[in-house]
């Protein structure tokens, strides 16, 4: 039989899950073990393995960095069985190194795919980036906004004061006048370590996280993972690409971006249907981490697609053989 050849997100997605939860699972022995980069080869080569199974012609386009610096999962990297439907993918096998060496909250595994030619071939530089969850109106804050008339704007879209806005934000030095600016509103801040995925995933569950609102600059490719989820969620986010040299400029020559300056809308940065999994490695507010038995492992996976904005929660509970 003709394999098929169109994106069959919903067969699909179930593989995606398996892609995911084969990531955290070999990531989760070195968790709390000191070592970064052991735990992300580990989960380098299992997303890969089990990438290399599904019946699909897949391209990765967000992936472990260029291919003269990563040896596995880099862009451009061709994955799948070569029998199926052309599609892009994008990748974090470790979203959360620090966090996963240190043992600390929302380290997961992550991946997207979409039909090919859809997904921003977002350079390995940094992004400005800003997220809040659903049910706002269309552009309600914007990156062209301050900080303040973000917060502002906000609060006055939920009929509430800006000091019950909660705003999420990287920890970082480059971050110390953003982070005064928005204390100055009187609005909350919960700052994170790392793992800026889950920073704006949490705006698409404001109610469960207490996030309303992610900015800041971030890992670029970690921009489009973060905009394939909440397409699937709901809720909208804007993606500026930033420059710091000439290098990093011919990064985004290399990718085929032109225009320096654009704001990238969430549509933009994902411009067809996609599908989204997520496994926890260790705990957090998204999904839960690794979990270890004496004879069991358990993994928790949130996998989503935005054709039809189905979540889905699947625990998987494996014997340690
Ligand atoms: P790693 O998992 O590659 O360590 O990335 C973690 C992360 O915190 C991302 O979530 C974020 O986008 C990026 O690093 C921020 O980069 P920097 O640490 O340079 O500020």
């Amino acid at each position: 039989m003709t394999p098929p050849t169109d994106f069959n997100d919903r067969m699909l997605s179930l593989g995606l899950a398996r892609v995911s939860e084969a990531a955290a699972h070999a990531s989760a022995r070195l968790i709390g073990h000191g070592d970064e980069k052991a735990a992300d080869q580990a989960a380098v080569n299992a997303m890969r393995d089990q990438l290399n199974m599904l019946d699909i012609k897949g391209v990765v386009v967000i992936g472990e960095g260029e291919r003269d610096e990563a040896p596995m999962l880099y862009i451009g990297e061709e994955v799948g069985t070569g029998q199926g439907p052309a599609v892009d993918i994008a990748l974090d096998p470790l979203e959360g190194t620090t966090l996963t060496a240190k043992d600390m909250p929302n380290a997961l595994t992550v991946i997207a795919m979409a039909p090919r030619g859809t997904l921003l071939h977002a350079p390995d530089v940094y992004m400005e980036k800003l997220a809040i969850g659903p049910g706002y109106a269309k552009d309600v804050v914007s990156l062209e906004m301050t900080p303040t008339e973000r917060v502002l704007a906000l609060a006055k879209a939920q009929g509430v004061k800006p000091g019950d806005i909660t705003c999420c934000i990287l920890e970082r030095d480059r971050h110390e006048d953003l982070i005064r600016e928005v204390r100055e509103t009187g609005a909350a801040i919960r700052l994170i370590t790392d793992g800026d995925v889950a920073g704006v995933i949490h705006c698409a569950e404001a109610e469960i996280t207490g996030i309303d609102m992610y900015m800041g600059s971030g890992g670029a490719p970690e921009g489009v993972l973060a905009a394939s989820a909440l397409k699937c969620m709901g809720g909208q986010m804007w993606g500026k690409l930033l420059f710091r040299n000439d290098d990093e400029r011919g990064r985004a020559a290399k990718a085929g971006i032109t225009d320096l300056d654009k704001i990238y809308s969430r549509d933009e940065l994902v411009r067809s249907d996609v599908i989204f999994a997520a496994t926890g490695v260790t705990n957090g507010s998204i999904v839960k981490g690794v979990k270890r038995e004496p004879n069991f492992i358990e993994t928790e996976t949130i996998l989503m697609r935005s054709k039809t904005g189905s979540v889905r929660r699947v625990i998987y509970r494996n014997p340690i053989r």
